[in-house]
């Protein structure tokens, strides 16, 4: 007779691992299926092996430029497999983490890939190959997103990669081609500036990291330009040949009739991830999947009230932390407890150099909505910890409420950013005002000062700089 389980959660990433722990942690019968690894992209092959490399290609970079704090690091070399090596070892950590965390609660795993049979049934291919035929319940659908590929681009895994292939390089390419200059494209070609690669960005739209305040995304452009990237805005690559040598000659369209050929030893698609909902059974039950998306209410609930989704399938963002947070959600809701969805803000983080953070509206998307904001700015410039980390680029901007002084949005490019939001998207949660970030206390010297003072100029009386 087939095992019943309070839940059934398919995917073990940051959603399904987060979900399964919390609902073992509620007392409930819970069976965890990962056909891959626990951990999902985001552990294994997404943001903490991106974030593993970001770190040494920064603290090369940081070597290598040690002179003017009077570090002479002569001789400074990448070891890319002693690099790939530590930066598996962290992944190798945290999912054996999780497998412990699984059997400390009391969560059952199986490998494998499951179906949803029935609205109470799921049906498992085991990575041993074996079938395995479970009731639920519940059932938590947390599959993930795949990358999408360009038909002219056709992944080979060598020089026409994803970014799966591009955390795991074992050579250092002389040039590398990025196609989309979203948040992965932007982040490893980061990466790959650092440590040596010539870098070009075919960006689609008009400007790079669709969607993020153009006043941010131009600080990590300028950059990149410094450090010898070539930019191309509004532009498609549109194929390629292979030459003689080995090298890739793309075609990058320009609109308008124009084209221009770049030459490249390697091309990175990073054009975006489409959700995994197709193929789970879940049409069959009569819950729609649109473009692989899974929709479902503030609950969590799909169509069939005892199918959740959550994370990258059940909508945007997809973002590790708000699958988590969905996880969370869902589990307390399917051990009878009362939650919803109902958060102020979901932050973000992007981790190019200097990494960007936002949370809340931009001061377009406020003037779209036709709110009256007041902005306030403070530069890192004009912080002594940055100066002292020898990291002055990008400057804060907080837009909020011009009558009542409410925080509406915080956005940040620059050192840290990635920590530094955490306080603003607390600001958000707490609906906060300028006065509350503003006066309160910020340790000196800090990179935090900087969303202190930022309130203070929304409010007109920054100390260190000229309130204009
Ligand atoms: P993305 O949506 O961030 O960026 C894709 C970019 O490719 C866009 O700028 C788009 O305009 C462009 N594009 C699309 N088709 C194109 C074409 N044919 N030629 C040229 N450009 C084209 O997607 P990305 O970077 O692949 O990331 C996937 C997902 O992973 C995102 O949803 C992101 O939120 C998530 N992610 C988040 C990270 C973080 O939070 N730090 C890190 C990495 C990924």
């Amino acid at each position: 007779m087939a095992t019943t389980y309070d839940a059934v959660v398919i995917g073990g990433g940051p959603g399904g691992y987060v979900c399964s722990i919390r609902l073992a942690q509620l007392k409930q019968k819970v069976l965890c299926v990962e056909k891959d690894e626990v951990g999902g992209v985001c552990l294994n092959w997404g943001c903490v092996p991106s974030k593993a490399l970001i770190a040494a290609s920064h603290t090369y970079e940081k070597a290598k430029d040690g002179a003017s704090m009077g570090l002479i690091c002569d001789n400074v070399r990448v070891d890319v497999n002693k690099m790939q090596d530590w930066k598996g070892g962290i992944v190798k950590k945290l999912t054996t983490g999780i497998r412990g965390l699984f059997r400390g609660n009391g969560v059952e795993l199986v490998m494998g890939n499951a179906k949803i049979t029935g609205k109470n049934q799921v049906t498992i291919t085991t990575s041993e190959g074996g079938t395995q035929v479970v009731e639920a319940k519940n059932i938590v659908v947390a599959t993930g997103s795949s990358t999408i590929e360009i038909p002219t681009f056709k992944f080979d895994g060598k020089k026409i990669i994803g970014a799966k292939e591009a955390v795991s390089l074992r050579e250092i390419p002389k040039r590398m081609l990025v196609i989309g200059g979203g948040v992965i494209g932007l982040e490893l070609g980061c990466v790959y500036q650092k440590l040596g690669s010539e870098i070009t960005v075919v960006e689609a739209t008009a400007s790079l990291l669709p969607g993020v305040d153009p006043d941010l995304t131009a600080v990590v452009e300028k950059r990149l330009v410094k450090h010898g990237a070539k930019i191309m805005k509004s532009a498609k690559a549109a194929g390629y040949e292979t030459q003689a040598d080995g090298s890739l000659a793309v075609r990058v369209d320009l609109g308008d009739g124009k084209f221009e050929t770049i030459v490249t030893d390697m091309v990175l698609v990073a054009v975006g991830m489409r959700p995994n909902g197709a193929g789970l059974g879940l049409e069959e039950l009569g819950v729609k999947v649109e473009r692989g998306f899974v929709p479902c209410d503030q609950l969590g609930r799909t169509a069939v009230p005892n199918i959740y989704a959550i994370g990258d399938v059940s909508g945007q963002p997809m973002l590790a932390h708000k699958a988590s947070k969905e996880g969370e959600v869902v589990a307390e809701i399917i051990a009878g407890h009362k939650a919803a969805k109902d958060w102020v803000a979901i932050p973000a983080a992007i981790f190019t150099d200097p990494e960007i953070a936002v949370a809340g509206v931009s001061e377009e998307e406020a003037k779209k909505k036709g709110l009256d904001v007041k902005i306030g700015k403070f530069p890192f410039a004009a912080l002594g910890r940055a100066m002292a980390v020898n990291e002055t680029d990008g400057f804060f901007k907080i837009v909020s409420d011009k009558a009542t002084h409410q925080v509406l949005g915080i956005h940040i490019v620059g050192p840290s950013a990635s920590d530094l939001i955490s306080e603003g998207a607390l600001a958000l949660e707490m609906h906060a005002f300028l006065e509350d970030i503003g006066l309160t206390i910020h340790p000196h010297p800090t990179l935090g000062e900087g969303l202190m003072e930022a309130s203070m100029n929304g409010l007109g009386h920054a100390v260190h700089i000229l309130n204009r």
